[in-house]
């Protein structure tokens, strides 16, 4: 979309948000902010757009992308909802839970949005900014996180254009991400079964609270191709559940436990999981070689932010 030689900063205001809108309606890439993290936007109809994000992330194309909605009315379009789905999107929607629901046959989307799977990964989003988007472009989004594949999520513009130069032409600045940490994705069978494919923002306790036991946790063809084990990698070694820590190591710390980066001083989770990601790229770009996580707990947000440092600490042998 652009010949410049850097990404292009938009303000989210409405000449911003009109011209994000309008380079996406012509097919190309916007990174957008979310109440999650930000994403690397293209319109879910365009087989063209959607070649644009798997060549920028650098994402191995059988990894499938979500598409975001502006309403329920436009993922019903490309989905099959559904009481189960519809009472899930009635109490998270707009919102950071990702629906995945057989894929309708007459959906207008890009085979390679679903990487050639008969399934298809629906959000609609709650952050302004991305409504506003979503809402001008008319077109549903696919979007994955906007970083290199394998890297670390971006929070804010900088990380964004941090992980992806001017692979990504434009972002568009919503400020920091609130949530901090990729939605929660869960897959509905139509045999009533259901399975956590990401822990994330809405945990697995409230979910079981509403659509009983998880069913299909240990089905592996089920998995989110995309959680893949080293994942967000900050580049370097990373050490979970640090006691203490060596003079060469970058500390992330919680609670009591002070470090170069807090996640909560008061350890809080949901703050720590929105400032999860921010410390991890302090950590990447520090110049200590190492980094040493304090123990994070494990309820509620708590298994999403342990699911992530632990894909962070594994390294390729
Ligand atoms: O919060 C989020 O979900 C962010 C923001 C931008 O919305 N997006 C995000 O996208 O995290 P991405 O591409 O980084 O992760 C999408 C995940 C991948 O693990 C992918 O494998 C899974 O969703 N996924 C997509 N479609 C799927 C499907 N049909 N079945 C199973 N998993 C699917
Ligand atoms: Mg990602």
């Amino acid at each position: 979309m652009s010949d410049k030689d850097v990404t292009e900063v938009l303000q989210a205001d409405a000449e911003g948000i009109a011209r994000a809108a309008r380079i996406l309606a012509a097919g190309g890439l916007v990174a957008v902010p979310t109440e999650t993290v930000y994403g690397l936007a293209a319109r879910a109809d365009s087989a063209e757009a959607v070649a644009k994000i798997y060549a920028a992330k650098g994402r191995p194309d059988f990894n499938p992308l979500i598409v975001h909605v502006r309403d329920l009315a436009q993922a019903e379009k490309i989905g099959e909802f559904d009481a189960r789905a519809r009472d899930l999107v009635e109490r998270f929607w707009p919102g950071p839970l990702t629906l995945v629901l057989p894929l309708r046959e007459d959906a207008k989307v890009a085979g390679a949005v679903t990487a050639g799977l008969p399934t298809i990964a629906l959000r609609q989003p709650a952050h302004k900014v991305m409504r506003a988007v979503l809402e001008e472009t008319g077109s549903p989004l696919a979007a994955p996180s906007a970083n290199r594949s394998e890297e670390i999520s971006p929070t804010r513009p900088e990380h964004v254009i941090a992980s992806l130069g001017k692979a990504c032409p434009v972002v568009l600045d919503g400020g920091a991400s609130q949530k901090g940490l990729e939605s929660t994705i869960v897959a509905l069978r139509p045999d009533a079964a259901w399975s956590l494919l990401r822990p994330g923002p809405v945990s697995h306790e409230t979910l079981e609270r509403i659509l009983g036991a998880e069913t299909g946790a240990d089905n592996a063809s089920i998995e989110a191709p995309g959680q893949l084990a080293r994942h967000y990698s900050p580049g370097k070694p990373l050490r979970l559940s640090a006691a203490e820590v060596a003079p060469d190591e970058f500390f992330i710390g919680f609670g009591g436990q002070q470090g170069d980066c807090n996640l909560s001083a008061g350890g809080d989770l949901n703050e720590a999981a929105a400032q999860l990601y921010e410390c991890l790229h302090q950590a990447a770009a520090s110049d200590k070689p190492r980094i040493a996580v304090a123990p994070i707990p494990y309820g509620e947000v708590g298994r999403a932010i342990n699911d992530r440092l632990r894909r962070a600490a594994t390294r390729q042998n």
